[in-house]
């Protein structure tokens, strides 16, 4: 959804927050700004429609003055894109000035109320009201101001707020990310830390209701109404993993970060494993949930488990999870599957199943994140950041996070990693140039097409999946998968002359997804291959190598590049395509 940064010291505030945005932008990127103020000077907001870039070379945010600012990236929910609805949002003397990621629910009484108290609003977002909120009450000081403003709203929000005269920045987190991070020169508060990991590592991880108080002195915090310590973090992420280094986009780095991310992922505390193993065997009732290739990586799980344990696991999308609430008690497990940890999707999800006295793993990327601060334990993917708005090396670490579980559950733990390990190469030559150049040729095949259809059985079905979402997320191609054996009740009457199946097929159950694509081809479709062996069925093949349960981290890789170059060749950012957010923080 939308980003915010702030900053608080003894640097100029402005090149910092621009710099912030930058890192933040994968959360949103239709509209930015930034206020600026020194303690005795005016606050002075710059915003516009556009990326940040874009609207950087119109408004010069560089040159703002001021050592303290609050900066916003948006992803429109409440109002247009305009550059009134643009964030920071002002009081109304403009002497006070916020940025908010969230919802305000409750804004439509609060504006009524504050419009008949003569307050005169400049746009049409639920944010607005915070501003004139704070100014209500600002007689009584900024901080108690902004206390009782925050008191009156109902709904998710991580506000900023400056005030023209103070030289302190005041946040809150509720529902919504929000981190600060302790730089030597001054204080820094993110949605997401590899906004500011530029200049420090420390980090403090906030609660929800947290009021945080940062000024060049030093940072308080507060909760309901009393002061309390959070410790400092410091996080292992590296600012090198946060820049595109030699590629065009993040989308192709993270894509080919995967030899290592996958390895990185099966390093897991072994006492952690045993311990949500025996949960796993204790429970009763099982579920994964998800959103997006989350739900993806956990439809594949409920397959390992299924194949591999012989367990059963309910992959349900968080967004559908409520409906099943009535089979939830204190003895049922939820994992909630989330990169960024702040899927609010995933987040009603786990407060619905603690609701019930359920207990809840979160397998995530992000320490510190709303998942790993509300589930009751986690299981951590050490991915590194993921900046493109697309899930690529995350989706292959969940993967293998949920086999290594299965795996551990059937005391075959070492014999997985051997196996994890033994990919190294065949995940490294995937993302290798031939490779590319292969898949880049595949792309122009495929380019002008309008709709491409994937198969796949078991295991190659939840990769079919992701494969699809991948395509029409980032080259905006009708993508659309189906189970193989559904193809005769009725995605067959799409297939004619030409039309482009993607079939992944797999030694264990090579059979009926060939017999799927004979189908296909007596219809006239043309077949693209992924697997190991080549059939002549094939009109394009990509060769994959057999990996058995690792499957769906060798297959998917090959369309991941598809997607990209698809992206590339029609014109899109791979890295914001367009109506997405990669943190989506609104239901
Ligand atoms: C958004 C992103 C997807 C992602 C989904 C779930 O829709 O665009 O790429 O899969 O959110 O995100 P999460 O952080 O919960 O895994």
């Amino acid at each position: 959804m939308c980003g915010i940064v702030g900053y608080v010291g003894y640097r100029k505030a402005s090149p910092l927050l621009l710099k912030g945005l930058k890192n933040l932008e994968y959360r949103g990127y239709d509209s930015a700004g930034i206020a600026t103020c020194h303690a005795q000077s005016c606050i002075e907001v710059r915003k516009g429609i556009g990326k940040v870039e874009e609207i950087e070379k119109k408004l010069n945010f560089e040159s703002l003055d001021g050592d303290m600012g609050i900066a916003h990236t948006r992803w429109a929910t409440h109002g247009a894109v305009t550059d009134r609805n643009a964030h920071p949002h002002t009081d109304s003397t403009g002497k006070i000035a916020i940025v908010h990621n969230g919802i305000i629910e409750n804004y439509g009484e609060l504006k009524e109320e504050l419009i008949e108290k003569g307050h005169e609003f400049r746009s049409e977002t639920d944010s607005e009201v915070i501003a004139h909120l704070i100014e209500e009450n600002i007689a009584y000081g900024f901080e108690d101001a902004c206390m009782s403003a925050f008191n009156r709203l109902k709904g998710s929000y991580a506000i900023l707020a400056i005030k023209e005269g103070e030289d302190k920045i005041i946040g809150i987190r509720k529902d919504s990310p929000l981190v600060v991070g302790i730089a030597e020169h001054g204080t820094f508060f993110a949605s997401d830390i590899p906004s500011f990991l530029e200049w420090t590592k420390n980090v403090m991880y906030l609660y929800n209701y947290d009021i945080v108080i940062a000024g060049k002195e030093g940072i308080r915090v507060y909760n309901e109404g009393l002061e309390v310590s959070r410790p400092i973090d410091t996080v292992e992420w590296d600012i090198e993993q946060a820049k595109k280094g030699e590629f065009g986009h993040f989308m192709m780095k993270e894509i080919s970060e995967q030899a290592e991310t996958v390895m990185k992922a099966i390093k897991q505390d072994r006492a952690v494993v045993s311990a949500i193993v025996e949960e796993m065997k204790n429970a009763f009732g099982i579920f994964f949930v998800g959103c997006g290739s989350s739900y993806h990586a956990s439809l594949a799980g409920s397959y390992f488990f299924s194949k591999e344990v012989k367990m059963h696991v309910n992959p349900v999308l968080a967004s559908e999870f409520e409906n099943y609430e009535h089979f939830l008690t204190d003895k049922t497990l939820v994992f909630a599957v989330s990169q960024s940890g702040e899927t609010a999707d995933v987040l009603e999800a786990v407060r619905v199943a603690k609701g019930r006295g359920s207990r809840v793993i979160g397998i995530t990327n992000v320490l510190g994140s709303s998942l790993t601060m509300e589930g009751d334990a986690s299981l951590l993917m050490h991915s590194g950041p993921e900046i493109c708005v697309l899930s690529t090396k995350t989706y292959t670490s969940q993967v293998v996070l949920m086999n290594l579980l299965a795996h551990a559950l059937v005391n075959r733990y070492e014999e997985y990693m051997a196996d994890v390990k033994s990919l190294y190469l065949g995940i490294y030559n995937l993302t290798s140039r031939t490779m590319r150049e292969h898949l880049e040729e595949l792309a122009k095949e495929l380019v002008e097409e309008e709709h491409i259809y994937l198969i796949g059985r078991g295991l190659q079905y939840a990769t079919a999946l992701e494969a699809a979402l991948k395509i029409k997320e980032v080259s905006y191609i009708h993508a659309e998968a189906f189970a193989g054996g559904e193809l005769k009740h009725g995605p067959l009457a799409l297939i004619e002359e030409g039309t482009p199946v993607i079939a992944f097929t797999a030694r264990d159950n090579c059979n009926k997804i060939l017999s799927n694509m004979h189908e296909v081809k007596a219809r006239g479709g043309w077949i693209v291959g992924v697997s190991a062996k080549e059939s002549d069925l094939f009109d394009y093949w990509v060769k994959v190598p057999e990996a058995g349960a690792l499957n769906p981290i060798v297959q998917i890789i090959p369309i991941q590049i598809l997607a990209y170059e698809l992206a590339v060749l029609r014109g899109v950012d791979p890295d914001k395509p367009r109506n997405l957010a990669k943190s989506v923080t609104v239901t």
